[in-house]
């Protein structure tokens, strides 16, 4: 049965680090204690909301009503044959705990995404990707708690309309709470050396292992990402911009170093990073908040901001691009 906590402090929960109180709050962790959350008659009426890692987040202010923080632990390997591995993991496991405990246990094949902030049960929500893979290649199966039925739904791929950044989680906000996941892992394995800067180190003619594929990702992300524990962020503040190959071309035309993902409809994906840093934008401040000097694309809290400082910036750097290239950026976290 869940206890109910109140006035809980919110900072530790978010990985921008802002400063935020809830009314109530919940730590759930079992399917149990999320059914018995949602049905208790003194929360059922409340305002609610669920957070996981944190790290996909702004907290505007406190929280009148009850805030379920998804704890549910547990991962195992739930069946091997010659074609693959399917292991599952709980909503409440950190995510890079996850992919080494994978490739600790031998069921490679998660390890472009390692270093990824947040929670499995947050990782279908926004089909996070990484150095060529996404988590829809991995993806098998998820079970949901449905708060509109109040029951537990199995979720396939299909079901799960997985595209860049977005699912249908994104689509029904509120509605299913993630509980578990599972994923099923190619065999044999082979890496996915796609992304140049990790294909760089790997000599083509030498066999690769997966844990020097998660090493080198590790590195990677290490020498551009701020690690959250030091410095607040949310990750990439903004979503990769998809435009028509007409407006491609003509910015093309004027910016000859702009590059450009082909996408299966023809459009193609422009990297906000560079829009952002050509947009002058890098390693500026504004208050307490700023744009990280060794990545244009991440937002961090230097101590003491707010989401309305990270709001105002925002919205800069998306005039900011918008001015120079027709461009409009959209963001990745989500407002709370
Ligand atoms: N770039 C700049 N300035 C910068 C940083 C990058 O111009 O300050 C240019 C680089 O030249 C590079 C391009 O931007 O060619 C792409 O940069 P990067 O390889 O760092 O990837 P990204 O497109 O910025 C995406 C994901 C990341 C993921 C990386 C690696 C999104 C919104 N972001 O970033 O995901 O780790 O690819 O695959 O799709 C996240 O979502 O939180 C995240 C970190």
């Amino acid at each position: 049965m869940h206890e109910i906590l109140t006035d809980y402090p919110l900072d530790d929960c978010n990985s921008f680090g802002f400063s935020a109180r809830s009314r109530l709050a919940v730590l759930v962790r079992s399917e149990e204690d999320l059914r018995s959350a949602l049905t208790d008659p003194r929360l059922k009426h409340l305002p609610r909301r669920l957070i996981g890692g944190g790290s996909n987040i702004v907290l505007s202010s406190d929280f009148d009503g009850v805030t379920l923080l998804m704890r549910i632990a547990g991962r195992r390997l739930v069946q091997e044959n010659s074609d693959h591995w399917l292991v599952e993991a709980a909503a409440g496991e950190i995510w890079h705990d996850f992919v080494r405990w994978t490739l600790a246990e031998g069921y490679p094949g998660l390890e472009n995404l390692a270093l990824i902030p947040g929670t499995v049960g947050a990782s279908p929500v926004q089909n996070i990707g990484a150095y060529g893979i996404e988590l829809a290649d991995r993806f098998d199966t998820l079970r949901a708690f449905d708060t509109e039925t109040g029951s537990f739904v199995a979720f396939g791929r299909e079901d799960c309309a997985f595209a860049y950044r977005d699912s249908v989680f994104k689509h029904h906000p509120g509605r299913y709470v993630v509980t578990s996941v599972r994923f099923r892992l190619p065999r044999p394995w082979q890496p996915v050396l796609t992304y140049p800067d990790i294909a760089a180190t790997f000599n083509a003619a030498a066999a690769v292992r997966p844990e020097a594929v998660f090493d080198e990702v590790v590195a990677v992300r290490g020498r551009k990402l701020p690690d959250p524990a030091v410095i607040g962020n949310a990750g990439s503040f903004f979503q990769n911009p998809i435009v028509p190959a007409t407006l491609h071309d003509a910015l093309k035309a004027d910016y000859p170093k702009l590059g450009g993902y082909l996408q299966p409809d023809g459009r193609i994906k422009l990297s906000a990073a560079w829009l952002v840093e050509q947009s002058g934008f890098k390693g500026v401040r504004l208050g307490h908040v700023g744009v990280y000097d060794k990545h244009a694309l991440i937002l961090v809290n230097h101590g003491g901001g707010s989401a309305a400082e990270i709001t105002a910036l925002a919205g800069e750097i998306k005039a900011g691009v918008r001015a120079k290239f027709g461009v409009q950026l959209v963001e990745e976290p989500v407002f709370v």
